[in-house]
């Protein structure tokens, strides 16, 4: 696969500069998908109307519906009538539902055309921009259709990453607690003993630790990757039944992993209790009364993790545990003894 370069910024660079770090004369070549919303932002509306096409989108679900790609397709093919396959680039500006279509373009236009990211959420800036995956959803079935297609170049705007609402931020602290403490070390030490983390000087660390686990199963091949899926067994049921953000309902699978490890003994109490404080101290109040009053229904539940699509023939899947920070564990286990151990902890009865 190719190798990703990495540019982090405090603002959009000029756009003899940009043309510059992507080795083009001009911008001929060159195809902006982006966030509307993006609009709002003045400095951003100047620096994209500088460029010649520009494609904007409504980010969300429905963006990446395989329904609807054809549609884009269509519409970006005679935007650009000179494409050259060599040198086209798509630059992707969004967050993570922007990134996975236009990787997913990137990665079959014309059999495959230039890609860069310039992700604009936490989540993007720090998972999903990096490692290669893209992904459609067909109907309500989310990332069914994809392939794995490194960016050439992905940019890190702090001005722009700083304009996020609270909710964002809210978000991806599940995805950030998560690599916290698969990596464990130094980033799991700051996030131990800060309340207030700052993003944007966590980026190059936590971008970092999700590469070392990519670089060993960049194609998903050997299993080592799906470590990355600590606290998302529980955390997409949630995520699926109740709508809460994808970040958020990560952080509650977290919690639902640590107490299964401490169950199971994989992981020893003080330990279990000083990780058990660090992601209560990192949940919002009401994200934690909404996990302590949930009482999903046995069948929801059971409905919900059989449609997982990692659930093998006999009703297996790989779940992940903690043993300590920096020490994962992955284990195959039944779907009911998940299930078992749902009713045990409380979220379903
Ligand atoms: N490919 C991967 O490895 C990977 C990993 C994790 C998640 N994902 C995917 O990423 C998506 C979720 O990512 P997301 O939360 O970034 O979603 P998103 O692209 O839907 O953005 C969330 C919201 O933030 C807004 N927004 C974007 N940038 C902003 C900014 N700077 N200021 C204010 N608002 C802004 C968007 O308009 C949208 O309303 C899901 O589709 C998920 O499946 C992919
Ligand atoms: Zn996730």
């Amino acid at each position: 696969m190719k190798k990703t370069s990495l540019y982090f910024l405090d603002n959009l660079p000029s756009k003899k500069d940009f043309l510059q770090q992507l080795l083009l004369p001009d911008d001929d070549q060159l195809l902006f998908v982006f966030d509307h919303k993006l609009l709002k932002l003045p400095r951003f509306k100047i620096w994209i109307t500088r460029f010649t096409h520009r494609y904007s989108v409504h980010a969300g679900e429905q963006l990446k519906s395989l329904d609807a790609f054809p549609v884009h397709v269509h519409k970006i093919l005679k935007k650009c009538p000179q494409m050259n396959t060599k040198a086209f680039k798509i630059v992707s500006v969004g967050g993570g539902s922007v990134g996975d279509f236009s990787g997913f373009l990137a990665s079959v236009l014309k059999r495959g055309v230039g890609l860069v990211h310039i992700p604009t959420t936490w989540l993007s800036a720090m998972d999903s921009a990096h490692g290669g995956k893209t992904a459609l959803n067909v109907g309500h079935f989310k990332n069914q259709i994809g392939s794995f297609y490194n960016a050439d170049k992905v940019f890190l705007i702090a001005s722009i990453l700083k304009k996020q609402p609270p909710a964002l931020e809210r978000s991806a602290k599940g995805e950030l607690i998560k690599i916290a403490i698969i990596h464990g070390a130094g980033i799991f030490r700051y996030v131990q003993q800060n309340q207030q983390l700052d993003m944007v000087s966590m980026l190059p660390s936590l971008i970092k630790a999700k590469m070392k686990i990519v670089r060993e199963d960049p194609l998903e091949k050997n299993g080592h990757r799906q470590i990355l899926n600590l606290g998302h067994t529980v955390g997409h049921i949630i995520e699926g039944e109740y709508a809460k953000p994808h970040g958020e309902s990560v952080m509650l699978g977290l919690l639902f992993s640590l107490r299964w490890s401490y169950q199971l003994k994989y992981i020893n109490k003080d330990k279990f209790e000083a990780m058990e404080r660090l992601i209560l101290n990192h949940l919002s109040v009401a994200n934690f009364k909404f996990y302590q009053k949930l009482l999903m229904p046995k069948k929801i539940f059971l409905k919900a993790l059989l449609q997982d699509k990692k659930l093998t023939k006999l009703n297996k899947l790989s779940f992940i545990f903690i043993k300590s920070a920096g020490d994962i564990k992955r284990v195959k286990v039944h779907a009911k003894a998940l299930m078992n151990e749902a009713i045990r902890q409380g979220i379903v009865k």
